[in-house]
């Protein structure tokens, strides 16, 4: 199984050996302008999953490209850059000067607009600006997966990532946010049925290739994903308690594999799929 680890949850100059472990690694969404982030509190643990407003903190593209890309390519590992951005002209403008690496755009950016019409936009313009591999990553706030996803690949995209953070606020005991902006992204366990629905609904809209991230913990989660029509799967928030979890998680999605009687994850590309579809055509009738 191609894995990944998902943009922002794996720091891979500090922990080059778990970045060793995935099929490539994704960086954190990189910014036209350096980023500080958000005031702390950032991060929030909730019953089920967690919160974060990092708020895109990173270096900015000429620092990125200058110094970071350099230290990452020497890692030996296939880059994914996470291009993020305020206007469908920054995205571009930053695809325009990456080269040999995979490009992920982050459309669930603070202040973009999250409506088809402008991510499809958004991956026109870099489209035009880049002609290496480009993923868009949209945000399970989508209204209509589906037509995301179509759109996403009439504007030229050669795959899907998703699912990005819910929005989500968390209290303390005196009824206080515990993030100081307030709401933040929701990752984690939580996610899970929303991944699912999420890849279920571009799947039957696009055969593009999919990557599919949320709430990933154990090979069966992997697993089910790729029912649902994911070709990659990522790692996120299991990262920060678990770093060993890419090695786990293939042995335990190859055991779930045999247990199911599939050779190979491409046999059990869509298993899930074609049991609604039969559903459906059973009603049908
Ligand atoms: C601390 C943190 C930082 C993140 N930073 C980014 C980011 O920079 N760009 C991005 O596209 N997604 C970012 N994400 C979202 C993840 O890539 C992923 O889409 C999401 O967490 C769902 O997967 P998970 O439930 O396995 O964590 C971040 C998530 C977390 C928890």
């Amino acid at each position: 199984m191609y894995l990944l680890n998902a943009s922002g949850c794996l720091d891979a100059l500090t922990a080059p050996e778990v970045a060793r472990s995935l099929d490539a690694f994704v960086t954190k969404t990189v910014t036209p302008e350096p980023r500080g982030g958000n005031e702390p509190v950032r991060i929030a643990e909730t019953e089920f999953g967690m919160l974060n407003a990092i708020g895109l903190a990173n270096p900015g593209r000429d620092v990125f490209v200058a110094e970071t890309l350099p230290r990452l390519r020497s890692l030996g590992v296939p880059l994914w850059v996470s291009v993020g951005g305020f206007s469908a002209e920054e995205y571009a403008a930053t695809c325009a000067v990456l080269e040999d690496v995979t490009i992920e755009l982050n459309l669930s950016c603070p202040n973009v607009d999250e409506a088809p019409e402008s991510a499809a936009e958004i991956v026109r313009m870099c489209r035009e600006a880049t002609a290496g591999p480009l993923f868009a990553k949209v945000s399970p706030h989508s209204w209509d997966m589906g037509e995301t996803a179509r759109a996403i690949e009439a504007a030229g995209a050669d795959g899907l990532s998703m699912v990005n953070t819910l929005r989500g606020v968390a209290l303390d005991v005196a009824l206080r946010p515990a993030l100081a902006r307030g709401a933040g992204g929701y990752s984690g366990p939580a996610l899970r049925p929303v991944a699912l629905a999420a890849v279920m609904a571009a799947r039957r809209a696009t055969d593009l290739p999919i990557v599919a991230m949320g709430g990933v913990e154990t090979g069966r989660h992997a697993l089910e994903l790729i029912a649902c029509g994911a070709t990659y799967v990522a790692l996120g928030t299991v990262l920060f308690a678990d770093p060993d979890a890419p090695t786990r998680v293939r042995g335990e999605l190859d055991r779930e594999l045999t247990a199911h009687g599939f050779e190979s994850p491409e046999d059990a590309f869509c298993a899930a799929l074609k049991s609604v579809a039969s559903l459906e055509n059973s009603r049908k009738r």
